[in-house]
């Protein structure tokens, strides 16, 4: 039997624990044996001291562990991709990806989580659709993603149960931001959901958990090693997350891009990266085609109607409407514009996103019911010209205070100047295991 206060004594003095050590203090926890004081004072060491490879992978393993398993290739036959994403603002890149593999033949069965702080969560989003349902049961779930070809679903309770707990521990006790932490806690997800494949976008910036390259690069290489220890293909594109992804944030107004990008027609930003992660995933597949080819692949189905036909199918199948007109609507939108004439040299992603939260568009409390038709949209976007008194975005509001209130937060996060900023690439840089 392990002593815990032992194990954290040893990580707070920079040692080092084996494979069950670590296994018994995340069992321990998960069963309720090991409280949680001891496992945040845990957290914190490991904040302080950081994890090892090996104790990255073990706790990895603890936490697949810790639940149950699926295998969903197995069950389908089929090399299973995934894709997920650290988290940013206006990142509704899965609702669009989906749709574009599943209509090149490759199945995707993904499970998504809510939003957390300033960032949204693909849950959410999807639950402004009217009658979309997040619950199917693992059986449901597997026989959607035969027959569509596609399911998006929430994270079930049996799968990493030991990473829902941490999780809702070190969001309340400063210890989400450690690179070994977030890669454990990511990839036991995707591993325990049956992936053989994955494509990683980990945000890079103001609106991320990774505010600069170095880190995102260190939590990428950590993420890419549990990939090679556990023998899964992985791809990590570390992309731009210092302004908003696309124009949209806020629920109904990020499925409403979507829709328009799976029908070719969306923001010149997220259609690149929808194109890129899709052609990434596709290489990654069992199609055997390499990222050239799948790239062609994915903007064919985007200019034909297939990967809009597919979102179709999809939401139906999840007893939802596709119609855009039956997403909610805001009662109450205002144009927000340029108090000066210039470029726009940047947009506060994590201000942006927080003028959306305080809207109703995210939770301000764990249960806070959300108002999926609110949000904004930033028509200008970085490096855009603009008039003085030209909109430079738009505020969905339940009502004129929120609108106005959200509307002075907007303005301030944008940066005005004479000269156009330097350009900056979406994708940053691209790892691979
Ligand atoms: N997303 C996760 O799933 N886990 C983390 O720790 C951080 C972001």
């Amino acid at each position: 039997m392990i002593r815990p206060a032992e194990l954290i004594e040893r990580k707070r003095d920079g040692g080092e624990l084996s494979a069950d050590e670590l296994t018994e203090l995340v069992l321990g926890y998960s069963r309720g044996e090991i409280p949680d004081y001891q496992l945040a004072a845990f957290c914190m060491a490991v904040y302080f001291r950081g994890l090892s490879d090996a104790e990255t992978f073990a706790l990895t393993e603890a936490m697949i562990e810790s639940g149950e398993t699926l295998a969903l290739g197995e069950a389908l036959g089929r090399k299973v991709v995934d894709k997920h994403s650290t988290g940013g603002v206006g990142d509704k890149t899965s609702i669009a990806v989906g749709p574009v593999v599943a209509a090149c033949g490759v199945p995707f069965g993904k499970m998504s989580g809510r939003g957390l702080g300033h960032t949204g969560g693909t849950l959410d989003k999807l639950e402004s659709i009217p009658g979309f349902r997040i619950e199917l049961s693992i059986e449901e779930f597997v026989e959607q993603v035969r027959e569509v070809g596609l399911a998006i679903i929430g994270q079930t309770a049996d799968l990493v149960p030991a990473d829902k707990r941490l999780y809702g521990l070190r969001d309340v006790t400063a210890t989400v931001e450690n690179v070994s932490l977030i890669a454990a806690s990511i990839m036991s997800k995707k591993i325990a959901g049956g992936a053989e494949a994955i494509v990683l976008d980990v945000k890079v910036g103001d609106g991320a958990f990774m505010k600069t390259l170095d880190d995102a690069r260190a939590l990428a290489e950590s993420m890419l090693e549990l990939g090679r220890r556990a023998g899964k293909g992985v791809v990590c594109l570390l992309t731009d997350m210092d302004q908003p992804l696309g124009h949209a944030v806020g629920n109904a107004l990020e499925v409403r891009e979507a829709i328009a990008t799976l029908r070719g027609d969306g923001p010149a930003d997220f259609t690149e990266l929808v194109v890129i992660a899709s052609a990434r995933l596709l290489a990654l597949s069992d199609l055997g085609i390499d990222e050239g080819e799948g790239r062609e692949r994915v903007e064919r189905v985007l200019g034909d109607g297939s990967a809009h036909a597919m979102y179709e199918r999809w939401i139906r199948a999840q007893g939802g409407d596709p119609d855009e007109g039956a997403l909610p609507t805001a009662p109450t939108v205002v144009e927000v514009t340029a108090g000066r004439g210039g470029y726009v040299r940047g947009i506060g992603a994590v201000q942006v996103g927080i003028a959306a939260l305080e809207l109703g568009a995210g939770r301000r409390r764990k249960d806070d019911e959300i108002d999926h038709a609110v949000g904004v949209v930033c028509h200008k976007k970085r490096g855009d010209r603009v008039g003085e008194g030209e909109p430079l975005a738009e505020i969905h509001a339940r009502d004129d205070a929120s609108a106005r209130s959200a509307g002075d937060a907007v303005r301030a996060s944008y940066e005005i100047a004479d000269e156009p900023p330097a350009q900056r690439p979406l994708v940053l840089e691209t790892l691979a295991t």
